[in-house]
């Protein structure tokens, strides 16, 4: 699969298979994060990769929108520093990355974010220092479903404009 193809095809899962993913797509994944562009370069990421019933169902007990994490073979916490204005970007990129390889090894995912209040008990609970930002979870594993690959999404004219804001761009 190119890209592309991988881009298209790609749905948000969070229903998985009681199968556990292996070593190697594991790494695979935390690679494709490793080897994301960070502005400046900083890559002042750091990941914490959960695994096992009673960590995940701790880690679903800390989101009111994540608790299907308890289901997944494996999650990965994505922490940055905020004391980049652009750590959010920094940490897009690098999930996104993640959830792409993924894909091309039949690994589905889903992200979700920990708001305040929930980011400091979250933070307090997973041992991330003060000094850090919890900026995502995506949970991982094999799709319960085969995936139809069916997105629901804007089309270009809505989205896409030529030379100025709001002039229409013929694609
Ligand atoms: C920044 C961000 C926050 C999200 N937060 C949640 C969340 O809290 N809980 C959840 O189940 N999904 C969450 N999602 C998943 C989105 O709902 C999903 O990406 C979107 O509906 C598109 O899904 P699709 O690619 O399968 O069409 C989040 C996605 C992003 C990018």
């Amino acid at each position: 699969m190119g890209v592309l193809e991988i881009i298209k095809t790609r749905i948000e899962i969070r229903e998985f298979e009681k199968k556990s993913v292996g070593m190697s797509a594991k790494k695979k994944i935390l690679e494709a994060g490793r080897l994301a562009p960070s502005g400046r370069n900083l890559q002042h990421w750091h990941y914490i990769l959960i695994e096992g019933d009673e960590e995940l169902e701790r880690l679903a007990s800390l989101s009111p929108t994540g608790g299907w994490v308890r289901e997944a073979s494996f999650a990965i916490v994505t922490t940055t520093d905020p004391k980049y204005d652009f750590n959010e970007i920094d940490a897009g990129r690098s999930i996104t990355q993640m959830q792409l390889v993924g894909w091309e090894n039949g690994v589905g995912s889903r992200l979700y974010t920990i708001k305040k209040p929930d980011q400091e008990r979250a933070k307090l609970a997973l041992g991330i220092p003060e000094e850090y930002h919890l900026t995502a979870v995506v949970g991982f594993g094999y799709p319960v479903k085969k995936a139809t690959g069916k997105k629901e999404r804007k089309g270009m004219r809505e989205i896409v404009s030529y030379n100025k804001f709001g002039t229409p761009m013929e694609i």
